[in-house]
């Protein structure tokens, strides 16, 4: 026993979070992908064990150093992602959604590399399988799930409308306006809508301190 250990407010839950960016193969080499770097994703898996979840991270290409105490699982693409976050839902009491899943993947994926024999090049993209809106549907009653929304206009409305659309409990809306704020930074802004409208809105703060921020506030939502 660690003298400063946490408290086991989560002992006995299993919690499940989705992090990273998928990769979506146009050819052996290469592929469609985003910024994301899984860094909140890790530090809410870091979070939630230190206050005795047992915790299931689905990594996708992720290059950050593995939180203590928590299974993970390696994914590349979106459908691996889903298909493992699949396995694994009906065990989970709380799943939160933090991985920048890619929207579309290309129709086909060439077998051998592509080579630049022509002027242009189009690819043909189709969607993507929505892990948070596909296992939403099946919620369980006592289950909790927290999506994340990244909103460049009407932030509030179209996260609201994420929350519901996705069955959500919450949703984390990240800023992009200020300075430090989201990608690759350490550093991260948010506000966090619940089921009601209500927004709350935090003040900029590293990765580590937002995660904290967002698992209290499952906690607290919880006690209702
Ligand atoms: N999400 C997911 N599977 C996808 C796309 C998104 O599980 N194929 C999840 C994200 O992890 C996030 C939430 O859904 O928790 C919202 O993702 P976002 O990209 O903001 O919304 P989309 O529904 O993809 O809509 P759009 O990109 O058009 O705004
Ligand atoms: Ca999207």
């Amino acid at each position: 026993q660690n003298f400063f250990q946490e408290k086991q407010i989560f002992a006995g839950k299993k919690v499940m979070i989705t992090a990273g960016a998928t990769r979506e193969a146009i050819d052996p080499v290469r592929f469609i992908s985003n910024y994301s770097t899984g860094k909140m994703g890790f530090a809410l898996a870091e979070s939630f064990a230190r206050k005795g979840a047992e915790v299931h991270l689905i990594a996708a290409n992720t290059s950050i150093a593995q939180p203590e105490n928590v299974s993970s699982y390696k994914v590349s693409s979106a459908q691996e992602m889903f298909e493992t976050a699949q396995s694994l839902v009906s065990e989970m009491d709380i799943c939160v959604f933090s991985a920048a899943v890619a929207d579309y993947r290309p129709k086909e994926v060439a077998t051998e590399k592509i080579k630049k024999n022509t002027e242009t090049l189009t690819l043909e993209l189709i969607k993507n399988v929505d892990i948070a809106f596909t296992l939403g549907q099946k919620k369980k009653k006592n289950q909790f799930f927290v999506g994340f929304a990244l909103e460049t206009q009407n932030e509030t409305e179209n996260a609201l409308q994420k929350l519901q659309k996705k069955n959500f409990d919450m949703v984390v809306l990240n800023s992009l306006k200020d300075e430090g704020a989201g990608f690759a930074h350490d550093t991260n802004k948010i506000s966090i809508i619940d089921k009601n409208g209500t927004k709350i809105d935090f003040p900029l703060k590293s990765k580590k301190e937002v995660a904290k921020d967002i698992v209290s506030f499952i906690y607290e939502c919880l006690q209702k």
